[in-house]
């Protein structure tokens, strides 16, 4: 494989940062006989997003739709940066036209459009992943491969947190707003992601009991979620996901206690993780470096320091790497991540503890 090209499918604020990434990835050193990278095409309707694209990628070819990037021969992967009701549409008709797909979370509204989803991926056998990209944070990379290792011992307790304030106020929401179209409000946009950290730290989650606060006009889509989780491993956590948090921007924090450690981490000081060992007397803080996975693909020294931005770069580095070798992608841990947000959903709907229903089998 000389190249890989790439369609974005929508240019929204985070089809805009995939197009980036592509760029960013292309011009990484990543080893002998590593594939191009190009950003071939893009699609949105919005002619001001288009013109944007036309001055940023000036070649890069740009459609008013999804299904344009489908009918594109030359393209051999599309990232799916769309509304989450677009979601299953896009990916399924893009994995049944060969193309490896990275896919934004959440992966559907709905369990029917995820299993949609994981059964275009397993007929297609194309690297089929999604977008949970704080796992490519460095701090949260290195707690994760860390806990992998036994390092910290048995994780007891996890409380994940992700807090923003871009709903507070009754500020417009657009098609987050809508129900059919976003199928999940906080927990979705922002819970997702605490979740995926919780279960790379910790294994699958097991059951959820859960609140959650609609949207005060529309009564449609949530606020707010409060959940506690049980975790397969024994592993106890709550859950925090909230879009009125006034001066809250991008507070995805995760504290865990284990037997050997503990660490907190918080996204709006995202280059540095505080670690307790334990035989020590409190927190040290550790400044990310080059010892911390992928750091030392955008900087070389220690403490200069990443941005959001830059997981995209890393996200889109390892995709793209899994392209190349065939691999089928992360689209199973995903899978994962979706089952638990549909148990969370289900619980705050019933008040009742809901078992987690593993959609793993859909993918296997
Ligand atoms: N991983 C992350 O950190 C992250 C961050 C933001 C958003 N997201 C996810 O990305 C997805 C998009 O969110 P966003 O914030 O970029 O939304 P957005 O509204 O900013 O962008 C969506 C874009 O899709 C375009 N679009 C709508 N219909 C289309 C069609 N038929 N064909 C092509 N384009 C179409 C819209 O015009 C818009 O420009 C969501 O699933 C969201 O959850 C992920």
């Amino acid at each position: 494989m000389k190249r890989i090209a790439i369609g974005v499918a929508g240019l929204g604020f985070a089809g805009a940062l995939h197009a980036r990434a592509v760029e960013q990835a292309a011009r990484l050193d990543r080893g002998p006989g590593a594939p191009a990278l190009q950003l071939a095409a893009a699609a949105d309707p919005d002619p001001a997003r288009r013109a944007a694209a036309a001055r940023a990628f000036p070649a890069a070819r740009l459609h008013a739709d999804w299904q344009a990037l489908v009918q594109d021969r030359d393209l051999d992967a599309v990232v799916i940066a769309l509304p989450n009701d677009l979601h299953a549409d896009a990916g399924a008709a893009c994995l049944a036209a060969g193309k490896a797909v990275l896919i934004e979370k959440p992966l559907a509204p709905d369990a029917a459009g995820v299993r949609r989803l994981a059964h275009a991926a397993v007929r297609a056998r194309r690297t089929a992943s999604a977008g949970y990209v704080f796992r490519h944070s460095p701090a949260l990379a290195w707690a994760i491969a860390q806990a992998q290792t036994g390092a910290f011992g048995e994780l007891h307790h996890i409380a994940l947190t992700h807090a923003e304030d871009y709903g507070a106020a009754g500020a417009p929401l657009g098609w987050r707003g809508d129900a059919a179209r976003a199928g999940y409000g906080a927990l979705g946009d922002l819970g997702a992601h605490a979740i995926s950290i919780g279960i790379a730290l910790c294994g699958p989650v097991a059951s959820a009991a859960a609140i959650q606060s609609p949207h005060p006009e529309t009564g449609l889509t949530d606020d707010r979620t409060s959940a506690l989780l049980a975790f397969t491993s024994g592993a106890q956590g709550s859950l925090h996901a909230s879009r009125t948090a006034l001066g809250r921007k991008m507070r995805l924090a995760v504290e865990i206690s284990a037997d050997r450690a503990s660490l907190v981490f918080d996204h709006e000081r995202p280059n540095e993780i505080d670690v307790c060992m334990a035989g020590q007397p409190g927190f040290v803080k550790r400044l990310c470096g080059p010892d911390m996975p992928g750091y030392d693909r955008i900087i070389c020294a220690a403490g200069h320091g990443l941005g959001f931005a830059d997981l995209f770069t890393l996200q889109m580095e390892a995709w793209t790497r899994d392209i190349a070798a065939g691999a089928p992608g992360d689209l199973g841990f995903a899978l994962q991540v979706e089952a638990s947000l549909q148990a969370v959903r289900a619980s705050a709907r019933t008040g009742a503890w809901t078992l987690v229903q593993a959609m793993h089998e859909a993918a296997a």
